[in-house]
């Protein structure tokens, strides 16, 4: 059985994410009234259970007003308490958005009773604190799942459906995995060219096989799935899973068959959940990695005007047109700075050279990303899109599941996949810098 891939929709919901309006950039000189601040989020929900809790402040002054602008780092602040506890593990964050809302996170270290989160403005109380969390609060590792997936989409506030999902599923009238389990698993047991996992979800627990020699990146599906049980009960589930690069199932060959996989391509039928990067940045943030979803947000606070108008590029030789794209920066070192810092494929090409790699958040001292396929969809694109600079993307055929959200020349500027058109293309925006500064920043690519 192949129910709906329900689990691609759950693990959509767990992304950080939200859709959110740029206000108007008027200055008020009203002084901010905390006690009008507006707050939202599934951080002031314990019904809701997440790696990391958020939720979101939008500053209001005075007359009512919502303030677009940050008032610096250190004005909101987060304590927790909780009367059954006289010390608690958890690690707060508040991140200004330099937009006139913060975002304020918490991981918890175990599970919590009946906790009070006090929020301050310069030592006032915001408006609906404290806010007491009445009952449990589960940290990530708890195992407690809800029985209900329908009620617990529904606490998410999840969308009906997804587009890239809907249009996935269209290539198939009908799956049945009795039939289809034995043809999988001899067309893909091609060991040294494949990674497959057949996992099946019984009774909210998780079995698999592994078909491949490289199938370390099980870790990452595992976890995906993991957390997902944690939350709540799956249905009895049975799928294919690839863990390698490259979609599998190719439009042209014989069989429709039903494959999981983490980039998807206009000539093959796979089915796209989010990249290990976006999901294992998700499951970790504010403990084993630096840049998510939520903290790119932190980081765009690059000021436009005082960003170079240089090109940026940093990456390693997966392909050949990014080898074209740093023999072209050596020409043009004033327009385009792209450079490589691992070389694998391309040994043998005697004039390449690599450089240490930049740190992501120095990126966005330049105006201009370009973003390039690797050997499939680079996974980097979510976040070059949050940072505040204007992306270049290379056309091609391989994608994430929230390409089919992204328009040209709305939210990137294309580039042909032989990016030939890339210097007419940097002239192009040179030329209209002041529309290109407003390009909407897509931070709800992610999922809700
Ligand atoms: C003020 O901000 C909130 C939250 O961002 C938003 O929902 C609301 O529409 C804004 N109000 C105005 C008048 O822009
Ligand atoms: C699925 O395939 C198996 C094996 O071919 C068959 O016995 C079974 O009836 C099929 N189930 C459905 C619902 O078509």
């Amino acid at each position: 059985m192949f129910k709906k891939l329900h689990f691609v929709f759950l693990l959509l919901c767990l992304l950080q994410s939200k859709k959110f309006t740029f206000g108007k950039t008027e200055d008020s000189s009203d002084l901010p009234d905390p006690s009008q601040f507006i707050v939202w989020g599934p951080g002031l929900d314990n019904r809701v259970v997440l790696p990391v809790y958020y939720f979101f402040v939008q500053m209001v002054d005075s007359q009512g007003n919502n303030i677009t602008s940050s008032l610096g780092p250190d004005v909101i602040k987060l304590s927790m308490e909780s009367k059954h506890y006289s010390h608690l593990r958890i690690s707060m964050q508040v991140l200004d958005r330099h937009d006139g809302v913060y975002i304020i996170r918490y991981k918890l270290f175990q599970t919590y009773k009946d906790l009070k989160l006090k929020l301050t403005f310069r030592d006032q109380p915001i408006s609906t604190f404290p806010h007491l969390l009445k009952g449990c609060c589960y940290n990530e590792d708890c195992y407690c799942p809800k029985k209900s997936l329908a009620r617990w989409l529904g606490t998410l506030n999840c969308p009906k459906s997804y587009d890239q999902i809907d249009k996935d599923f269209k290539a198939f009238r009908r799956i049945n995995m009795t039939r289809m389990y034995k043809r999988m698993m001899v067309e893909f047991n091609k060991p040294y060219q494949m990674s497959v996992i057949h996992y099946v979800v019984k009774d909210n627990k998780l079995y698999r096989e592994t078909l491949g020699e490289y199938v370390g990146f099980k870790m990452f599906s595992d976890a995906m799935l993991m957390s997902l049980m944690r939350k709540v009960k799956l249905p009895d589930l049975d799928f294919f899973w690839n863990l390698g690069d490259w979609p599998l199932v190719r439009r042209t060959s014989a069989h429709r068959y039903p494959m999981v996989s983490w980039c998807g391509s206009d000539d093959t039928f796979d089915f796209v959940v989010p990249s290990y990067e976006m999901t294992t940045s998700t499951l970790d943030a504010m403990y084993r990695v630096e840049k998510d979803m939520l903290s790119m947000e932190h980081y765009r606070n690059i000021d436009w005007s005082s960003k170079t108008d240089l090109a940026f590029w940093r990456g390693r030789d997966s392909s050949r047109e990014r080898l074209k794209l740093v023999r072209l920066s050596q020409k043009q070192k004033d327009v385009v700075d792209a450079e490589l810092t691992h070389i694998f494929f391309f040994r043998d090409e005697k004039d390449l050279k690599t450089v240490n790699s930049t740190p992501f958040f120095d990126f966005f001292k330049h105006k201009y990303q370009i973003n390039m396929d690797g050997t499939v969809a680079a996974y980097r694109l979510s976040y070059l899109l949050a940072g505040g600079s204007l992306v270049f993307k290379q056309q091609s055929s391989y994608y994430e599941h929230f390409y089919n959200l992204l328009q040209p020349f709305v939210h990137y500027v294309p580039l042909s996949s032989d990016i030939e058109d890339l210097m007419e293309r940097l002239q192009w925006a040179k030329d209209h810098d002041d529309e290109v500064r407003d390009f909407p920043i897509l931070l709800w690519i992610v999922g809700i």
